[in-house]
């Protein structure tokens, strides 16, 4: 049908489907606008402009994939003109493709380095990946070229804000939002700004004013409730998680934030959109405080498996393929990699988690799935499975230790880390959104899945302040 539509649209009738779409996407109507837009793009040869305005209203509702495609047409056909990098940049970044949309953003740039919404994007991507000096002065230059205007103030805000400098943040976010007092969003970086700089009676103080003076907005409720929980003020921190969740029913972040307050009882594994929220927005400062907390696992993994393979610690042999499970930045790849000799293969639900691992070059495949997902989808065995510090966002362990089994080769290792719970505990979720394990319910649970301990060793992973974490690192082997 669209082929028909397409032969008999006059070039007429092509703009005045390409300027009645733009209109409605223009007043926020993209469902709306989808079908004249798809029309407009199915010409042949159609302009960029129907490419690029289709992926706009695609972004707009949500599926991405698709906008993804129309970005790329409208790129390809618009000679990478600007507004259409921008477009692919924008729909990459929500697609957790941010070196790729950073790629984009900086294309826009050098094909017109006056752009100034070009470059506050770059800004914005490159304070992402976590490149701050360049994104300052991006973010800068595009607020100079528009002091007037609220949002790149709030830009420039984020960028210090995700850069650590808390001081001059609060200083444009006040700027921000004295132009623009209504905004919710703005208030609400202001007030996550302040807690972020271990301020969290003053983000209080923000986010209560906002809430009374803006939008009802998901936003501003999270950030009081994290500010109130900061506090210890638990009942009230669940009061504002209750309005951000009747805003946003969907939300697993929240619900999670809410069950490790013991609002709800504890789910039997974290939510795997808590878990991407919460590692896509932690991904370019992992490895650095993780380094500053003492953090052991990797270290401790691989002196297992050199005890457990000899003829590999000595360079006579090499591993054969390797499973990551909850691989992050990809340190387990990087510590084991003189040990490689077959496929390292990763598995993570945030995919800025998954870039990192990816730009180490030592990973043959990066899937970004749920691993119980990804563990279901495999059919392969595997010489060695690791789950580093990855146990710490489930609970019941039972299930997934059987599925594990299902996948080693024989004669395989199965490496684990958990935190420590009191001995006589199942397992506990925390107020920090992490499960404990007690030993004997570990030693059980393994012992269920048909799995033997061959090390099992229970010490600090990591330190907290002056406060040792206690885990129990296991490298275990299918039994019988
Ligand atoms: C604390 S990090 C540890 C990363 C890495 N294993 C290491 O030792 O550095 C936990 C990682 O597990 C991932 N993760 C947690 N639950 C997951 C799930 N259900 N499916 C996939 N990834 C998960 C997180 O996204 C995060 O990257």
């Amino acid at each position: 049908m669209l082929a028909s539509v397409a032969e008999s649209t006059p070039p007429a009738a092509l703009m005045r489907l390409m300027e009645r779409g733009a209109a409605l996407l223009a007043e926020g109507r993209a469902a709306e606008s989808l079908e004249l837009l798809q029309r407009a793009a199915s010409v042949p040869d159609a302009p960029a402009l129907a490419h690029g305005l289709l992926a706009e209203a695609l972004e707009a509702e949500g599926r991405l994939d698709e906008a993804l495609l129309a970005a790329d047409r409208a790129v390809r056909s618009g000679e990478g003109a600007p507004p259409w990098l921008r477009a692919r940049a924008r729909i990459r970044r929500a697609l957790g493709q941010s070196l790729a949309g950073l790629d984009d953003a900086a294309a826009a740039v050098m094909a017109d380095p006056s752009d100034i919404e070009s470059k506050s994007l770059l800004g914005i991507c490159l304070s992402e990946a976590g490149r701050h000096d360049e994104a300052l002065l991006l973010l800068h230059q595009a607020f100079s070229a528009e002091p007037g205007s609220a949002q790149r103030a709030a830009m420039l805000g984020f960028g210090f804000l995700r850069a650590g400098r808390h001081a001059a943040a609060e200083e444009v976010l006040g700027l921000a939002e004295a132009m623009a007092p209504q905004a919710p969003g703005i208030a609400a970086l202001r007030a996550q700004n302040a807690l972020a700089a271990g301020e969290p009676e003053r983000a209080i103080a923000i986010a209560e004013a906002a809430v009374h003076r803006c939008a009802a907005d998901v936003r501003l409720f999270s950030v009081l409730g994290q500010a109130r929980q900061r506090l210890g003020q638990d009942a009230a921190a669940l009061d504002a998680y209750a309005a951000a969740l009747r805003l946003d029913p969907g939300s697993g972040y929240l619900r999670h934030l809410v069950a490790a307050l013991g609002g709800d009882a504890a789910p039997a594994r974290a939510d795997g959109r808590y878990v991407a929220e919460v590692f896509d927005g932690y991904a370019s400062r992992f490895e650095a405080s993780l380094f500053a907390l003492g953090y052991r696992v990797p270290g401790m993994m691989l002196r297992m498996i050199e005890r457990a393979r000899p003829e590999v610690a000595a360079g006579r042999a090499k591993l054969g393929p390797v499973l990551d499970l909850g691989c992050g930045t990809g340190l387990m790849g990087a510590t084991l990699h003189d040990l490689l000799g077959d496929a390292l293969v990763g598995v993570d639900m945030s995919s800025r988690m998954i870039e990192e691992a990816r730009a180490k070059g030592v990973y043959t495949r990066l899937d970004c799935l749920d691993i119980e997902a990804a563990l279901r989808a495999e059919e392969g065995l595997y010489d060695v499975i690791l789950l580093a510090d990855v146990l710490c966002y489930f609970g019941e362990l039972a299930p997934l230790l059987r599925q594990l089994r299902a996948r080693l080769a024989p004669g395989g290792l199965l490496l684990l880390s958990v935190e420590a719970a009191a001995p006589e505990a199942r397992w506990t979720l925390a107020r920090s959104g992490r499960y404990a394990h007690g030993e004997a319910y570990l030693r059980a649970a393994l012992a269920e899945a048909g799995l033997v301990a061959r090390e099992f060793r229970s010490e600090p992973i990591r330190w907290e302040g002056e406060d040792p974490v206690q885990g129990h690192v296991v490298c275990a082997m299918a039994g019988g």
